[in-house]
């Protein structure tokens, strides 16, 4: 059974707004789906849609095989969710708000505060275990709230810009956790972020969206091959250290390499260095948000 299934799902918001636009598209379990896209481009609304806070208007959604708008229930207890805007309160600390929505999820007050401090330790906040959320600066909060999402054991996580107000080192951590919780545990991922570099460390595929639209989806190598572009090459012509003579080209694969170094000979060049870079995620997604028509054309 598929993780996560959208049939050409739609929303149209009441003021008229199509912020998503048949969008169709599923997920094995253990994938770690990368959803990326301009502001604007849909990707809350599809979680939204994903979590069962808003209805489709056509189309339809599932989760392990259980439509969300249908059985929200059902949903909430086979995942979890990290939205910008986390609920918890903020008088009580920290293991507190866990120990609270564990009971929620039905695990007994003991499961709860066993399960809260084994993810407070993993995502560094035991030393604030017993602080208010009150107290908690934007990015402890933010970690508590993706320790609030595995407080039940999910099978399938879905975070919306989970690391948005991190720093570099804990953003790194919650990035790695993500990676663990796929690999060890198998739990599949719904990531929407902008944060290009990480993703491409830690997905396995991508859907890129563009005004509600899915332009283009696959792994890295796919994505790579839809821009066109193989790789790009560079060679030096001098020795190290010397300003000019450094060639830069793009090619469409390996196979083009031997030729341009031929050609640089005859003119009478010595090669010093030839290396080669394939389009990073970051690359991609300005290739293909820079031009949304042409990208759908060719799909
Ligand atoms: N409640 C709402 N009513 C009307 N329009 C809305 C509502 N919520 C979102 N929209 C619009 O729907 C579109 C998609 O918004 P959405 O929040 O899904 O984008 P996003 O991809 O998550 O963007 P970001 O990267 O900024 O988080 C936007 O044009 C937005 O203004
Ligand atoms: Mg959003």
């Amino acid at each position: 059974m598929n993780a996560v299934t959208l049939n050409n799902l739609s929303k149209i918001y009441p003021d008229g707004k199509k912020a998503v636009d048949s969008v169709t598209i599923s997920l094995e379990p253990g994938e770690v789906f990368g959803f990326l896209g301009p502001n604007g481009a849909g990707k809350t609304t599809t979680v939204k849609l994903l979590n069962g806070m808003l209805s489709p208007t056509d189309g339809s959604c599932s989760v392990f095989g259980i439509e969300p708008c249908k059985s929200p229930e059902k949903t909430h207890a086979i995942s979890g969710v990290v939205t910008e805007h986390a609920q918890m309160y903020d008088t009580l600390t920290g293991l507190e708000n866990l120990i609270f929505y564990g009971t929620i999820f039905g695990l007994s007050p003991a499961e709860s505060k066993k399960r809260a401090e084994s993810l407070l330790a993993q995502l560094e906040l035991s030393e604030a275990r017993d602080k208010k959320l009150g107290a908690y600066s934007t990015g402890m909060r933010q970690r508590l709230s993706l320790a609030r999402a595995l407080i039940h054991n999910p099978r399938l996580l879905f975070l919306d810009e989970p690391t948005s107000g991190l720093d570099p080192e804990s953003a790194q951590n919650v990035h790695l956790l993500i990676r663990g919780l796929a690999q060890e545990k198998g739990i599949t991922v719904f990531l929407c972020t902008h944060q290009l570099r990480y993703a491409q460390e830690i997905c396995t595929r991508y859907g890129l969206m563009s005004e509600g639209r899915l332009i283009a989806s696959g792994t890295l190598e796919e994505l790579r091959g839809r821009i066109g572009a193989g790789m790009r090459v560079r060679i030096r012509t001098c020795p190290a250290g010397t300003a000019s003579g450094i060639l830069e080209e793009n090619i469409a694969s390996e196979e083009e390499i031997p030729q341009l170094v031929r050609r640089l000979t005859e003119n009478g060049k010595s090669i010093y260095e030839v290396s080669t870079q394939a389009p990073s995620l970051e690359d991609i997604y300005f290739a293909l948000t820079a031009a949304p028509e042409t990208s759908q054309k060719n799909s």
